[in-house]
This record gives structure tokens, sequence and C-alpha cells, in this order.
């Protein structure tokens, strides 16, 4: 089964962020003649912007693997109605992500400088700046996911998988666990909390809003195996993450090194070691690809998607 290339699926992704920003932006052209909130909003969207360009955008590519496993089904064919929506998905978790990331470099949490090969928000503007666009880009992501009255019952539930996924009961709770480790020791199965929780937990989400977006429900089989897929998958994306900040290069990371050694913070490699590390990351990546052996090619890009998740080295 032959799948649009990466390339073409991201900048899908960027052209949707851009066009939900613009949409947003006019609305608020009502400030134009008051000059001194005009500058304030523009500069805020300016800042919106910054937050959100550049990365990966694996997430969003996930959401685009996981609703072909079950449609069977590329991207163009599917109707403009299950387009949007799977569209939507794909952004829609990408602003979320984004914006934890700008909350995740503040000096409050790691306090770094660089992100994405540029530098941090707060440093290209200011803390207060970060945390605004982060709120923003947060609620982006919802009101992307109601950018249109067509599947609603979809949608309610993508926004709540969605929302799930990032607060207290997902990614928030593992950035929490994360800066309470700050100077302890973690055994491996509190790690293995604390990485499955801070980005297992949306990368989870992306699976889940795939099959959604396409009708699937929770409780089908192949929705449980897709779950089960992730949920090996999300540990070993951090472990990678815990690699690359010891060995990685600022050059190919876009994010400064060492950071975790700096902070003294818990990850895989001072548990295990480089090489065990990777080891383990590899172990996690079989057992994930095992959760998808009921699938034929139909989910060779998700298979495909999971061998970039893990053997990446930015
Ligand atoms: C970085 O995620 C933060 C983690 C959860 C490890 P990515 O490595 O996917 O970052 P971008 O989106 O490509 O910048
Ligand atoms: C990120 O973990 C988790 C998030 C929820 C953003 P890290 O703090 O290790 O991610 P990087 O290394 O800064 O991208
Ligand atoms: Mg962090
Ligand atoms: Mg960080
Ligand atoms: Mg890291």
């Amino acid at each position: 089964m032959k799948s649009e290339p990466e390339e073409v699926l991201k900048s899908l992704i960027d052209q949707n962020i851009k066009s939900i920003c613009n949409i947003q932006e006019n609305s608020m052209r009502g400030t134009n003649e008051h000059l001194f909130s005009r500058g304030v909003i523009k500069r805020f969207w300016k800042a919106i912007d910054y937050g959100i360009e550049g990365g990966k955008r694996l997430r969003g590519i996930l959401v685009f693997a996981a609703a072909e496993a079950v449609s069977k089904k590329e991207y163009f064919s599917l109707t403009t109605e299950e387009k949007k929506c799977l569209l939507d998905s794909a952004t829609a978790i990408e602003c979320v992500h984004a914006f934890s990331l700008v909350h995740d470099d503040l000096p409050v949490m790691d306090n770094d400088k660089l992100r994405r090969g540029k530098n941090t928000l707060h440093i290209e503007y200011d803390e207060a700046t970060a945390l605004l666009v982060g709120d923003a880009l947060q609620t982006l992501g919802t009101e992307v996911l109601c950018s249109s009255g067509t599947f609603p019952e979809r949608r309610f539930k993508l926004i709540s998988v969605l929302s799930r996924a990032t607060g207290a009961s997902g990614m928030a709770s593992g950035q929490m666990i994360d800066i309470c480790a700050i100077n302890k020791k973690l055994e491996k199965t509190d790690l293995e909390i604390m990485h499955k929780y801070k980005t297992g937990a949306l990368l989870e989400a992306a699976v889940s809003m795939g099959y959604l977006a396409m009708n699937i429900t929770h409780e089908d089989s192949r929705a449980r195996s897709m779950r089960s897929f992730m949920s090996r998958l999300g540990v070993a994306f951090q472990v990678v993450d815990d690699i690359l900040d010891a060995s990685g290069t600022v050059k190919l990371t876009g994010k400064e090194t060492g950071r975790d050694k700096i902070l003294n913070k818990p990850n895989f490699v001072d548990l295990l070691g480089i090489e065990p590390a990777k080891e383990y990351a590899g172990e996690c990546l079989d057992s994930a690809l095992g959760a998808l052996e009921k699938f034929g090619e139909e989910a060779d890009f998700l298979r495909y998607v999971a061998n970039r998740l893990v053997k990446r080295s930015f």
C-alpha cells in the first residue's frame, strides 16, 4: 500500500495551522484602529506562529498512519469531510504538542534556550509571552477540532481524547513527576511511568485520534491493538529522547544537549547506560510492532512511522 509522502502530510498540517491562525487573527481586526492593542495583538500572533513552526510533526503523521491502518485508504482517497476531520485532528495534536514544548522550555521547568533549531520562545520574546502562547496553542487545538459542524460525535470524542491526554490524566502529570524527580534516583518502573505520561500520553492520543476520525470506536479490536502498540512505543520515544540528550548533536536535534545531566533529571541513559538504553528502545519497538501483527499492509505506514520514532537521530 502506497502512502502519501511524509513531507506532503507535514505541509498539509502546516497549511492548516496557518489557515486557522489567519482566520482567528482576522476575526480580531475590529481592533485595527486602536494602535496600541493592534500592535500587541500582532506581536502575540507572531509569537504563536513562532511557537508552532518547525518540528518533525510526528504526532500529526501518526494520526494519518493510524487512520490508514483502520480505513485501508490513503488520505487523498477519503471524502472531503473525512479529510478535514483527519487533518484537523493532526493539526490539533501538533498545536497541543507545541504548547507542551513552549512551557517545558520555561526557566521554571527545563530552562532551555534552544528549540527546533532556534531560540526558545521565552528567549526570543519573554516568559509571560511564552506562558500565554502556550495557553493559546493549547486552546487552538480544541478550536481546530471545533472548526466544522460535520461529524459532531467524532469531533466530541476527539476533543475528549486530546484533553485527557494533555491534562492531569496525561502529559501534565508526567511533567509534574519530571519536575518532582529532579535530584532524585528513580526506579525503572517510576521512570517508565514518568515517560508514559509526559510523552506517551500524547503519542497514544495521536493513534486514537486517527481511528476515531475514521469512526472506529475505542472498543474495536483494531483500536485496542493500536493503543497497545503505541503504549509500548511511547516510552521508547522518550528513551530515545534521553539518548539524544546524552549523545546527540545540537545541529541535528535543534536543542541543547546534556541538559538532563546538568539538571540532574532521572533518565534512561543514567539508569541503564547508552547501549542498554538503545537495546531497550529496540525491544520496545519490536514488542510494539508485535501488537500490529493482525494487520496487513494497511498498517505499513504505521510500522514505518514506528521505526522512524525509535531509529531517529533528531
Ligand atoms: C520533543 O518531541 C519532546 C518530547 C516529548 C521528547 P519531538 O522530538 O517530537 O519534537 P518536535 O516536535 O520534532 O520538535
Ligand atoms: C518533554 O520531555 C516532555 C514534554 C511533555 C514536552 P523533555 O523535557 O525531555 O523534552 P525535550 O528534550 O525538552 O524536548
Ligand atoms: Mg522536560
Ligand atoms: Mg525539556
Ligand atoms: Mg529531553
